[in-house]
């Protein structure tokens, strides 16, 4: 029932994903306890996460908790098959998932682990959710609750329960502290460096690094940049971010200026149409664009195709290279795909491991608290997100200090002053 590419990849995989787990010791203590408790014993769960080896110990944890668990792919570009084959054969997690999937079979897979009636969905960029309501409205009649990972999915679902759309309580798990403060920041940053020097093998020191949207992830991406030597260029369209990208020393000017002097330009804004004809036409030759937000609207790729009227090809992998009628060449990295999992493995296993804990523990928050919710987007709660911060600690073998009785009274006081 599953898809995948070659269930001969299932060995290659599970070294991956055990490769993953050595970093993932929170994880590891959820399912421990999860395995003894079995809290989420029978509940179906329709999963729609990139399918990488960190989303493998996920997976692998939620059934140890007694879940039944389907895995489709959040993106056509971001599946390691082989992840993906040793899930199906040999966790019994059936996947709907292959990299470079077309957009039809994308959906197909989408409603496939729809077909599961699922209790619970757990979403990262809300496609499965929208299809969910608009496609499938006949399944909403199981679905208790569901959780989500990523900032334009919190958005879209923000959007939803405001029109009154959204039919039962999600969880943002990007919300938390020990989601959004690590993943998107040290997590993109790192994997969106990591894929533009593999897929491009450039040198990033003297270059001049654009980064479109200073949020949780152009502040890890500008920051890794900027560490690998290069000029980092930030544009925002909000007066706070961009005053903050200018006080940590980056420069900061509207797109069409930066379109001129930038080498590679990294959108990371959540939004749609960042990188125009417009600046496209001001671009050096050799110019290189990749996108790490989540929907591969951020580069006008329309715009491209229409720009390359000096031909299109494929020059290395994750590389495609645009020719203009002048002459000069734009280079678009992984289709315009998030391009830290389109050309590279996407975040270490030590951010998701935080993440991926949220996301366990509020599957069990929501199954144990779902008939006193309302249909709207909950925060992870703050006792989740400490304790995830606590075992991270602990894990990493840190130590810090408690308040003592003197220090808490204090903090907790009013009337001691000057
Ligand atoms: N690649 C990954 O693995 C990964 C991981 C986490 C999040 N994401 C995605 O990355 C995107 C950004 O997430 P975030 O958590 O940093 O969001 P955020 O809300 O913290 O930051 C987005 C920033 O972009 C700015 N922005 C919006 N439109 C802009 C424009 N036209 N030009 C310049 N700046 C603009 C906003 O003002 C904001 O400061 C989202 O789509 C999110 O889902 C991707």
């Amino acid at each position: 029932m599953s898809d995948i590419k070659d269930p001969r990849l299932a060995p290659t995989g599970r070294e991956r994903i055990e490769w993953a787990a050595g970093e993932m010791q929170v994880l590891a203590q959820v399912r421990e306890r999860f395995d003894k408790e079995r809290p989420l014993d029978g509940v179906r769960i329709a999963a729609c996460l990139h399918v990488t080896t960190e989303t493998a110990n996920l997976m692998e944890t939620l059934a140890a908790g007694g879940a039944e668990v389907l895995l489709a792919a959040s993106n056509p570009l971001s599946t390691q098959d082989d992840v993906a084959s040793a899930l199906t054969e040999q966790s019994g997690i059936e996947t709907f998932a292959i990299k470079g999937e077309d957009n039809d079979t994308y959906y197909k897979h989408l409603n496939a682990v729809l077909d599961l009636q699922p209790q619970i969905t757990m979403d990262d960029g809300a496609d499965l959710v929208t299809v969910l309501h608009t496609q499938r409205a006949d399944q909403l009649e199981h679905v208790i609750g569901g959780t989500e990972e990523t900032t334009t999915g919190v958005i879209r679902l923000r959007a939803m329960a405001g029109d009154g759309a959204l039919a039962y309580p999600i969880v943002s798990v990007n919300d938390a502290d020990t989601k959004h403060l690590f993943d998107n920041r040290f997590g993109t940053g790192q994997s969106t460096m990591d894929a533009v020097m593999r897929s491009t093998n450039r040198l990033i020191a003297g270059k001049t690094v654009v980064v479109a949207g200073y949020g949780m992830c152009g502040r890890g991406v500008s920051s890794r940049a900027k560490g690998l030597g290069a000029h980092v260029v930030v544009t925002e369209v909000d007066p706070t971010a961009a005053l903050e990208a200018i006080m940590e020393g980056y420069r900061v000017m509207p797109l069409r200026d930066a379109a001129r002097i930038g080498d590679i330009f990294i959108t990371v804004t959540g939004d749609t149409s960042v990188i125009r004809r417009e600046h496209m036409e001001l671009m050096k030759d050799g110019a290189i664009m990749a996108n790490s937000g989540h929907f591969d609207v951020e580069i006008d790729k329309g715009a491209l195709r229409e720009l390359g009227t000096g031909g299109v090809r494929r020059i290395r992998e994750s590389v495609d290279e645009y020719t203009l009628a002048d002459g000069r060449r734009l280079h678009l990295l992984g289709e315009g795909r998030l391009v830290n999992l389109a050309a590279a493995e996407g975040h270490p296993a030590a951010v998701m491991d935080m993440s991926f804990a949220n996301q366990a523990l509020s599957v069990e928050w929501m199954v144990q608290h779902h008939a006193d919710l309302e249909k709207r987007v909950y925060p992870v709660p703050p006792e989740i997100d400490r304790e995830v911060a606590r075992l991270k600690l602990r894990a990493m073998g840190v130590e810090i200090d408690t308040l003592t009785e003197e220090q808490d009274l204090y903090l907790h006081s009013w009337d001691q002053g000057t």
